[in-house]
C-alpha cells in the first residue's frame, strides 16, 4: 500500500450488512469459453437466487468491457488488468453484502489464483463452464469464431490465444453431457448451504 495512504474504519462492517440482508455474501466466478454458456447459466442462477430475495448482481465480461474496462484489449496484460479491476469490483459488492455472480473468460491460472486473494478464498466459489472448442465454434453465438478463423480478430481464446482450464473447480459443469436446468440446480445445491439463509 502506499505509505501516505491510511484505510478508513467505518463503523457499519460486511457483518452488519450480512445480517440485514439475512444470508452470507460471496462470488460466484464462472470461467469457460467465449460461447461455452457462463452468462446463460450465471443469468438463470441469479434469477433463482433473486427469487428467494437474495440480494444479488451480475458482472459479465461483454459489459463490463463497454464501461469501465472499455480502455483493455485481449493482450494477456490487458486480460490480467480486466480480471484484476474486475476482482476489486467483486471484493466491494461481496463487503457491501451482496451475492455477485461474474463470468468472464478469465484464461490465465495465475489471475483467477489472484481473485481468490483479493476476495479470500472463503467467499469465492469457481464454477468451469467446460464447453469445448469445437462446440462453442459450433454454436458461435456472436460469430466471433468465424472472424477468428477468417483473421478478422487476434488473440481468440481458443483458437489464437490459450486457455488454461480450472484443475480443481468447486463446481465444473459440461453443457454438452447436462442440461441447462441441470448445471443451475447443481450450482444452486452448492452454494444454498454457503448462504445461510436466516429466515427470523
Ligand atoms: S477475458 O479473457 O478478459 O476474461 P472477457 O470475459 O472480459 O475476457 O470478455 C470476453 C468477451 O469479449 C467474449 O465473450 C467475446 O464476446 C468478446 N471478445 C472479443 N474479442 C475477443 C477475443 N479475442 N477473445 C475472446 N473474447 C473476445
Amino acid at each position: 500500500m502506499e505509505k501516505n495512504i491510511i484505510p478508513q474504519n467505518y463503523k457499519v462492517s460486511v457483518v452488519d450488512r450480512r445480517k440485514k440482508n439475512k444470508h452470507n455474501s460471496l462470488l460466484v466466478w464462472f470461467t469457460g469459453l467465449s460461447g461455452s454458456g457462463k452468462s446463460t447459466i450465471a443469468n438463470l442462477v441469479e434469477q433463482r437466487l433473486f427469487e428467494q430475495d437474495i440480494a444479488t448482481y451480475a458482472l459479465d465480461g461483454d459489459n463490463i468491457r463497454n464501461g469501465i474496462n472499455k480502455n483493455l484489449s485481449f493482450s494477456p496484460e490487458d486480460r490480467s488488468e480486466n480480471i484484476r479491476r474486475i476482482a476489486e469490483i467483486s471484493n466491494l459488492m461481496v463487503d457491501a453484502g451482496l451475492v455477485v455472480l461474474a463470468a468472464f473468460i478469465s484464461p490465465y491460472k495465475n489471475d483467477r489464483e489472484n481473485i481468490k486473494k483479493i476476495v479470500k478464498d472463503v467467499n469465492f466459489v469457481e464454477v468451469y463452464v467446460n464447453t469445448s472448442v469445437e462446440e462453442c465454434e459450433r454454436r458461435d453465438v456472436k460469430g466471433l469464431y468465424k472472424k477468428a478463423r477468417a483473421g478478422e480478430i487476434k488473440n481468440m481464446t481458443g483458437i489464437s490465444a490459450p486457455y488454461e482450464a480450472p484443475e480443481n473447480p468447486d463446481i465444473e459443469i459440461n453443457t454438452e453431457n447436462e442440461t441447462i436446468e441441470q448445471a443451475v440446480n447443481k450450482i444452486m445445491a452448492y452454494i444454498t448451504p454457503k448462504l445461510q439463509v436466516s429466515n427470523e
